[in-house]
């Protein structure tokens, strides 16, 4: 064979390569163009700049130097506000679709829920540092988890809770008066919620609050260090492999081995003592439908990480609010104390608190704990507004698209709110019902299954903190800011002095 003729087959070769690449795009592009069609689909008008519409070098830059702007909850806004309440950015090969449209936000999540899926970027990040759970997975094994877990969480399984609350929220206010009425009470929330989780979940607490051994606080520590490693990892997105951290591997052996002691001593006393299960903690109970360790310690890994920083989050930024605002104290108190003195509260007479259930309401519309969120298309979908100059068309989604969805921005919608979104005034609770436009815990198929659990802790420890103490003092001024790990919390903690009722 001459070098002209096997020149020439390689030519051949490619040249099939390319017909065949242009036909499927030309079926693909025609497929799209049907569906546009169909569903009166408008091609995005509202486009974010970029600089390099290529590849998205700005993109690289931007997390490796600056900083996101896409994390920073103002900016974000900002955004949204010059750009219309759905975006796009569009590179070469992919466009990425931004919303805070609570049409659009009820399509992702509910009414085309099969058509999505999580992003690549959350799987493999949280995959990695928790094992496959409920928050890493997809489809069915993604629906068996959750109807595993679900029936742990439900209203009437939460009936040993209000001991394991009491018990912890005595060491709480212990460990306020040991430091005096000057204090930071955002880690006093982390390790209130990592005792009450830990108990809850394993029949262990972790006793931060009280004289916690050496483990329990090599585990928080370890446990820390692993969240905050995946929150950065999120955050570089594709970029990720650039990060590589022994000391947070090592860490999460550490949190796996802490775990396993608990989970075999659990099982150990379930087989001596054959334990009534009706009464046991959470891991008790999956443990009568999981034969595996390794499976149990993952789901254990996966709730602790959906309750633990996400109620203590939502405690530090209502209690933020709380300390600037002595009227809305004074009134949250009045109410409490008109209802139950100081007396030890039980779950019914919690429901019935009206105004806290504003200031809880208020608390998460304003500093959502979960603010941001993404979905990828599973396959070619249609979104229903965000198309043509205005906006108000369908858009197509095309299968690999991420969907960003920002409840930040659309908890500051002003024809739902009003035009006082950025103050904090529970009272416009009253015969409000937002429905899509206020998405604390997400809506449809993946809504939060923990939603009745963290309101019920919420209330209790609002409760016992606000029965105790007569008033609050702010003893810095800086406005909130966001400190953006796995959930969203204060930057600059929340310093408050604490006066005694
Ligand atoms: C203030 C406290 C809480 C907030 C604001 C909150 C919020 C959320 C949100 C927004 C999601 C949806 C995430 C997504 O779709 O990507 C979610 C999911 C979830 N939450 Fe919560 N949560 C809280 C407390 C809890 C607690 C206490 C538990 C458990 C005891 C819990 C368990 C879960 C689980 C297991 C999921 C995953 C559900 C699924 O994917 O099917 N959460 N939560
Ligand atoms: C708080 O918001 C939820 C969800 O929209 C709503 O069902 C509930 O009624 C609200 N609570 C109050 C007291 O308005």
């Amino acid at each position: 064979m001459s070098v002209f003729q096997m020149y020439g087959r390689w030519l051949d070769i490619i040249v099939i390569l390319f017909v065949f690449l242009c036909a499927k795009a030309s079926i693909r592009y025609v497929c799209y163009w049907r569906m546009m069609r169909q569903q009166g689909c408008q091609p995005s008008c509202k486009k974010a700049f970029v600089r390099d519409p290529f590849i998205g070098l700005d993109f690289a830059y931007d997390r490796l130097f600056q900083g996101s702007p896409a994390r920073n909850l103002k900016g974000s806004f900002d955004m949204y506000k010059r750009l219309g309440a759905t975006y796009t950015v569009n590179r070469l090969t992919t466009q990425t679709i931004y919303t805070c449209d609570a049409a659009n936000i009820k399509r992702l999540l509910a009414t085309s829920f099969d058509d999505y899926k999580l992003p690549a970027v959350r799987v493999c990040v949280m995959g990695d540092l928790l094992g496959p759970g409920i928050f890493t997975l997809n489809g069915h094994s993604w629906s068996n988890a959750r109807s595993l877990l679900r029936p742990a969480l439900r209203k009437e399984r939460l009936c040993g809770l209000p001991n394991i609350l009491e018990s912890h929220m005595q060491s709480m206010l212990r460990q306020i008066s040991f430091k005096g009425s000057s204090l930071d009470l955002q880690p006093l929330f982390f390790s209130l919620t990592m005792d009450i989780a830990t108990e809850f979940l394993m029949g262990y607490s972790t006793n931060m609050l009280e004289n916690p051994d050496g483990s329990a606080q090599q585990f928080v520590d370890d446990y820390m260090v692993c969240s905050t490693e995946a929150a950065r990892k999120m955050t570089l997105g594709p970029l990720r492999f650039l990060r590589s951290n022994s000391a947070a591997k090592q860490s999460k052996t550490r949190v796996f081995k802490y775990i396993d002691s608990y989970i075999d001593e659990c099982l150990k006393r379930m087989e001596t003592r054959n334990l009534a299960v009706e009464h046991g903690n959470l891991l008790q109970e999956l443990s009568s439908a999981i034969e595996d360790r390794q499976m149990l310690r993952d789901q254990v890994l996966h709730i602790l990480l959906a309750s633990r920083d996400t109620t203590a989050s939502l405690l530090s930024n209502l209690f933020f609010v709380l300390a600037r605002m002595p009227e809305v104290y004074a009134k949250l108190r009045r109410e409490i104390v008109a209802a139950m003195g100081d007396s030890v509260p039980d779950f019914s007479q919690l429901r019935e608190l009206q105004y806290l259930r504003w200031c809880i309401n208020e608390s998460l519309r304003l500093h959502p704990v979960i603010p941001s969120n993404a979905r990828e298309a599973a396959q070619d979908t249609v979104l229903p507004v965000g198309g043509g100059p205005d906006g108000d068309s369908p858009l197509l989604v095309r299968r690999g698209t991420i969907v960003l969805y920002h409840v930040y921005s659309m908890h500051r919608d002003p024809a739902v709110y009003g035009n006082d979104v950025e103050e904090f005034r529970p009272e416009r609770w009253d015969g409000l019902r937002p429905g899509w436009a206020f998405l604390p815990f997400s809506g449809g198929p993946r809504v939060c299954i923990g939603q009745q659990m963290a309101l019920m802790e919420s209330y209790y420890i609002v409760v016992r903190l606000v029965q105790a103490f007569e008033r609050l003092e702010p003893t810095d001024y800086k406005p909130w800011s966001e400190l953006f790990a796995l959930a969203t919390t204060c930057e600059n903690g929340v310093h408050v002095k604490m006066h005694k009722a």
